[in-house]
């Protein structure tokens, strides 16, 4: 990819660029935690989106993606969110000028092999490779955790979508044959080895992405606020559902929503799965973690409400299968992926099947990946 990226950047633009990459996500567990300051254990994925690029004098950038093969350009000086894939670009540029690293015009190249809608976080790994390629274009000597925050800042400021850090934090601190176990308030984080010659993970897309995404996702932030706010009443050093356990929601049921109580249910034992998962994971007990994923799952399902008649299908489908350990969505839900913990002798297996099941079931041809875990951003 990288010459690639280099040819045809030259093509369009008659100079050299710099190049960064900036790879996607999975999440193994650990999902609508990360805004409630709780815990989350994603990996990055060898699949990347590739920034070409090169200095301007004036204040435009203009970006061309392979992708979409269409080119915009944004004036810095004037820049506004259009509700379009540049978003991401131009929102990283505004967030770094407005948090005081200037950001000149640039020519842009881009292209990607993240799948796009599908969980697998193309939106942080768009807006982690810009934040690196701005960054070291204009010589600004910025740690990662600073440009995760940048990231999530545009994300929730420019593009509207209230995501919490995981996807931008793991973008930029993923590492190489780990996972990355996440405290979501202090920010502290453990990598764990992952030895898929173990167990093998194996990656589902349904191949549909439900509009409705981003509008419930900021629906279910509010339905958490409105939980803590309940609690913080009868204990007020509840400050996010990081901290409250079964017993204090229970407390408050009369005094909140059907709605709002499973909301957070979902959070607090979901909370409680991730943290048991880093130890049956440490320990090589793919029963328990399977379990883990299973009830993940199935919360998403019930009680947060995020999941799909297709990625049910899927989860299913994996589920009957007895050399399957456990199953769930990845990422924020109403579509894309299910990450699937398979006994490792029989992966070839489970993908033959599920592809017949599903489509069985369905009609829709499924896309299945082998992702490794693999490290973060960085300059080529
Ligand atoms: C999306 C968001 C993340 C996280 C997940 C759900 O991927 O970008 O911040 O909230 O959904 O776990």
């Amino acid at each position: 990819m990288k010459d690639k990226i280099f040819n045809e950047f030259r093509k369009m633009y008659s100079e050299n660029p710099r190049i960064f990459r900036a790879p996607g996500r999975v999440n193994l567990i650990g999902e609508h935690t990360d805004y409630n300051e709780g815990f989350v254990f994603p990996m990055a994925i060898d699949r990347y989106t590739y920034i070409g690029i090169s200095k301007r004098e004036d204040s435009i950038l203009n970006i061309y993606s392979a992708g979409f093969d269409e080119s915009i350009s944004v004036d810095l000086l004037n820049p506004e969110p259009k509700k379009h894939w540049s978003d991401y670009v131009a929102g990283v540029a505004v967030v770094l000028q407005n948090e005081g690293y200037p950001v000149s015009g640039a020519n842009i190249y881009i292209d990607s092999n993240v799948p796009l809608g599908a969980g697998l976080s193309s939106s942080a790994a768009i807006e982690v490779s810009s934040a690196l390629a701005f960054t070291g274009l204009n010589n600004h000597e910025i740690d990662k955790l600073t440009i995760a925050k940048i990231c999530q800042k545009a994300e929730n400021s420019y593009v509207g979508m209230n995501c919490g850090i995981m996807d931008q934090f793991v973008s930029v601190h993923g590492k190489k044959d780990n996972a990355l176990f996440l405290d979501c308030r202090s920010l502290n984080y453990e990598l764990v080895p992952l030895d898929i010659s173990k167990a093998g993970i194996v990656i589902c897309n349904t191949m549909v992405k439900h509009e409705l995404g981003s509008s419930e996702y900021n629906k279910r932030r509010k339905e958490c606020e409105t939980g803590v706010n309940a609690i913080k009443t009868k204990y007020p050093n509840v400050t996010a559902l990081r901290d409250a356990v079964m017993g204090y929601l229970e407390e408050v049921k009369n005094e909140i929503d059907e709605v709002v109580f499973r909301r957070c249910k979902h959070v607090i034992s979901e909370d409680e799965r991730t943290a048991l998962s880093i130890s049956a994971l440490k320990t090589n007990n793919f029963d328990l973690f399977g379990k883990l994923l299973n009830g993940s799952h199935d919360s998403l399902r019930d009680d947060y409400e995020v999941s799909c008649k297709e990625l049910d299908i899927m989860v299913d489908a994996a589920r009957s299968m007895d050399f399957v350990y456990g199953a769930r969505v990845t990422g924020g839900g109403f579509g894309g992926c299910t990450v699937n913990l398979v006994q490792h002798d029989s992966v070839e297996k489970f993908s033959k099947e599920i592809k017949i099941k599903y489509k069985e079931k369905t009609g829709i041809e499924p896309e299945l990946f082998s992702f490794l875990p693999s490290n973060g951003a960085e300059e080529l």
